[in-house]
């Protein structure tokens, strides 16, 4: 293939894993050769040199090519005659970041020998965990001395169970070319992705210089006139010539496109390799197993990237998987990560000691055992860090009041506490000086008031309107009776006859408008008019009272007159706050409310004598600590809207990495459910139930004054009807005055009454009438029917 001997330098060819070279030794055998004339150099090998040898590669433009010196921060910028011929460190890293995104770890620990390479690589696994929310606690450093052997690391390294490997693709060519080696080598040299690099690096070199040849080019050399006048001495730097051709060479170097056996081989614009990618190792006691590959195309994935790069990239979380891993022990399950650092100690984690409300947090029977709603939030989602938080809960408060929640946080920011859980408001003035997580439980100031339900009233269904509107409406029906008798009375039959039955007609007319069930005609154009316009009337008035009655009868009246919390302000009345709570504060600072206005309460039995026997007018106070109170007081109801809007955290130091892994905990706990189940765990006790879903069912209680009414009315009106047939019975019993009839059974006289009620007046009338003839004809004898008064 090629023409010509070109001469090629291979640094360290045969130290295919990393080693360390003194620099001095490299870069004097390094510059010896390039006495000679030198077209490219491949190596060196460790970055630390490619950092020197890169600057005099730059000046005798030579390409210098390496495998192995991976070193991220060999600029192309600084060296543009350096070329990294296998990915470059900075994939390994993003890989390594990845992995550990991967299985949520926060928080790691490095060890490395602490040289340029490894200085530099973990500077960029620094940067690349900061964009996924994680950090580098600890940087364990191993002295680049030749005294730590391969393996002391190995053994320190094998309790780290993951690892990276260049990833080369199958082939059949990898396939040949292996067999090769190992029937060249007899077997005694093992072949790794690196010795594929470089026999990959060798042919780049080659086919680069075939096609600087074919351009025209020659290969010739000018002395350098600096290096002259350095003067090197025994570095005998004099005899360094420059490559005329090298800029031409290198660009044919960077224009490579071939496969080679370690797959596509091609550079991007930036000098980057295409397609960087790695095999993700599980190392095992006695062996490994690959669980996967990473990829810069769509990170972690467990098909080979040649795979994925016929489909569109895709980096997003819910693409990367990787088969399961054995970890130490030989589990399946992911381990939690280290244990959180706080100098071997367990967190001092402080709760209040409550008085009230005491389902959110409550000391057990004087221990320092806690529990309670918030206590069992915390602990859910402690349980879901990837790693374990040793802790301790420490008592707040004096167990006589419940204690200042501003002087818990204000603990937390002085470092006497590592932590405050509880049920602690997150408030401008605390977020200054803590860290607090996402909220577990929305809350917010309300109002409660008094409330009396006003609907158990029997006169309920008078309250639609007042005495006076019940007044005038009576007047107004009696006024159009006689209005529309007026205009009717000479045209209109219906509203003739005696007096007593016009004035019947008038009533009964008038008052049957109220349900339109009048049945007298009107037949002149006036009384037309004046009924139609009084139907409207009375559609609106029935409407009216409908609506009004509705509400009165179903929904519940307030007996004070708060109405929200502007009413509550300019009221002037007591207000009953919590004791300890930021509602103290808020309502004197923001709502600028006095202070001799504002009353402490401690429990919800304090609330309740003290809204009870009007100590305070209302009270205000967060909204979960209302809902628990409510629960169990019927009495009270909450005025107007919440007017603040705010929730419960937990509080930590500043920047503390729990508070935001807390955060992503509770919002874990808040879509799987579980900070439901705790919540109605703890607080969904409903004592006043009967209130709510039956107070829309109306009760007897507030009718039985219609039913009275009523029942009256018809007692009246059969007394009165008794009355009139009684003395019907008797004047017609006298009137019979028959000897069968005189002496007769009281049986015999009950059974001649009940006959006598249960005949038709009409028919009785007319056999009356016919009787009193036949009396008269016949002197009043064999008469045994009764006569009706017209009345009955
Ligand atoms: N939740 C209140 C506060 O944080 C205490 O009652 O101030």
């Amino acid at each position: 293939m090629m023409s010509m001997q070109i001469q090629l330098f291979l640094v360290d060819a045969n130290c295919l894993y990393p080693c360390t070279i003194p620099i001095s030794v490299d870069f004097l055998a390094s510059s010896a050769f390039m006495e000679t004339d030198t077209v490219a150099i491949i190596g060196p090998q460790s970055s630390g040199t490619a950092h020197i040898l890169s600057h005099l590669a730059n000046e005798l433009q030579v390409p210098m090519l390496s495998f192995t010196a991976l070193d991220p921060m060999l600029s192309p910028l600084q060296y543009p005659y350096f070329i990294q011929t296998a990915p470059s460190d900075l994939f390994q890293m993003i890989a390594v970041a990845d992995i550990i995104s991967f299985y949520g770890w926060r928080e790691v620990v490095t060890i490395y020998s602490d040289d340029d390479h490894n200085r530099n690589g973990v500077t960029v696994l620094g940067d690349q965990l900061a964009e996924r929310l994680c950090k580098i606690t600890y940087k364990a450093v191993l002295p680049p001395d030749p005294t730590v052997t391969e393996n002391d690391v190995r053994a320190e390294l094998e309790k780290g169970v993951l690892a990276l490997r260049l990833h080369t693709p199958d082939s059949k060519r990898k396939a040949d070319f292996s067999a090769r080696w190992n029937s060249l080598s007899n077997g005694t040299i093992g072949l790794n992705p690196y010795g594929l690099y470089a026999y990959d690096t060798v042919w780049m070199i080659a086919r680069a210089v075939k096609m600087f040849l074919d351009q025209g080019n020659n290969v010739s050399f000018s002395n350098d006139t600096k290096l002259n006048n350095v003067g090197g001495g025994a570095l005998n730097l004099e005899a360094l010539s420059i490559f005329d051709g090298g800029k031409q060479l290198l660009s044919s170097v960077l224009q490579t496109n071939m496969n080679g056996l370690t797959g596509p081989i091609k550079f991007n614009p930036d000098r980057s390799l295409v397609h960087p990618s790695y095999d993700v190792i599980n190392v095992l006691e006695n062996g490994y197993r690959q669980i996967g590959y990473w990829s810069n195309y769509s990170g972690l994935s467990i098909v080979p990237p040649e795979e994925l790069y016929a489909k569109p990239p895709n980096r997003s979380s819910s693409n990367q998987h990787l088969n399961s891993v054995i970890w130490p022990g030989g589990t399946s399950n992911k381990p939690r990560g280290w244990v959180f650092p706080n100098n071997g100690k367990q967190l001092r984690i402080g709760v209040p000691r409550r008085v009230g409300y005491r389902d959110f947090v409550e000391q057990v029977n004087g221990t320092d055992i806690v529990h309670g709603y918030c206590i069992d939030v915390f602990l859910a989602a402690i349980k879901l860090l990837p790693y374990a938080v040793p802790h301790k809960f420490v008592l707040f408060g004096n167990g006589h009041e419940n204690p200042s929640y501003n002087e818990l946080v204000n603990m937390v920011a002085a470092d006497v506490f590592d932590a405050a859980v509880g049920d602690i408001a997150i408030v401008t003035n605390r977020t200054k000086i803590v860290d607090f997580t996402q909220p577990y439980i929305e809350s917010g100031l309300v109002v409660v008031a008094p409330v009396r339900n006003m609907n158990s009233s029997p006169w309920a269904f008078l309250r639609p309107f007042t005495p006076l509107m019940w007044a005038v409406t009576g007047v107004f029906f009696l006024i159009v009776g006689v209005v529309v008798w007026i205009l009717e009375h000479r045209i209109n039959d219906e509203f003739r006859g005696s007096p007593r039955k016009q004035v019947m007609t008038i009533l009964w007319f008038s008052f049957s408008t109220m349900f339109f069930a009048h049945r007298e005609n009107t037949v002149s154009t006036l009384g037309r008019m004046v009924l139609i316009i009084w139907l409207f009337v009375v559609l609106i008035i029935n409407s009216s009272y409908t609506a009004s009655l509705t509400s009165i009868l179903t929904v519940q009246q307030l007996s004070s007159p708060i109405r929200g919390i502007d009413s509550l302000i300019i009221s002037n009345s007591p207000i009953g706050f919590q004791v300890g709570s930021f509602a103290e504060n808020y309502m004197v600072e923001e709502l600028n409310i006095p202070k001799s206005r504002l009353i402490k309460l401690g429990s919800p039995e304090e609330y309740a004598s003290a809204l009870e026997t009007g100590r305070v007018a209302a009270v205000v106070d967060e909204q979960p600590y209302i809902d628990l109170f409510l629960s169990n007081h019927c009495k009270f109801s909450i005025r107007g809207q919440e007017f603040t809007k705010s929730g419960w955290g937990f509080a930590f130091p500043r920047d503390s990495p729990l508070a935001v892994d807390m955060s992503t905990a509770l919002l874990t706990l808040s879509e799987n459910g579980e900070l439901q189940k705790i919540h109605n765990r703890w607080l969904s006790k409903r004592a006043c139930q009967n209130s709510g879903a039956e107070s829309d069912q109306l009760h007897l209680q507030s009718f039985w004054g219609l039913f009275l009414i009523c029942g009256v009315s018809c007692v009246i009106a059969l007394l009165i009807y008794l009355f009139f047939i009684l003395r019907k019975f008797k004047r017609h019993s006298q009137q019979a005055s028959e000897p069968s009839s005189h002496g007769s059974s009281s049986s015999a006289r009950l059974q001649t009454f009940l006959t006598f009620a249960d005949m038709k007046e009409d028919k009785s009338r007319s056999k009356s009438k016919r009787k009193r003839n036949n009396d008269l004809m016949n002197g009043g004898r064999n008469s045994n029917l009764p006569g009706m008064d017209p009345i009955c």
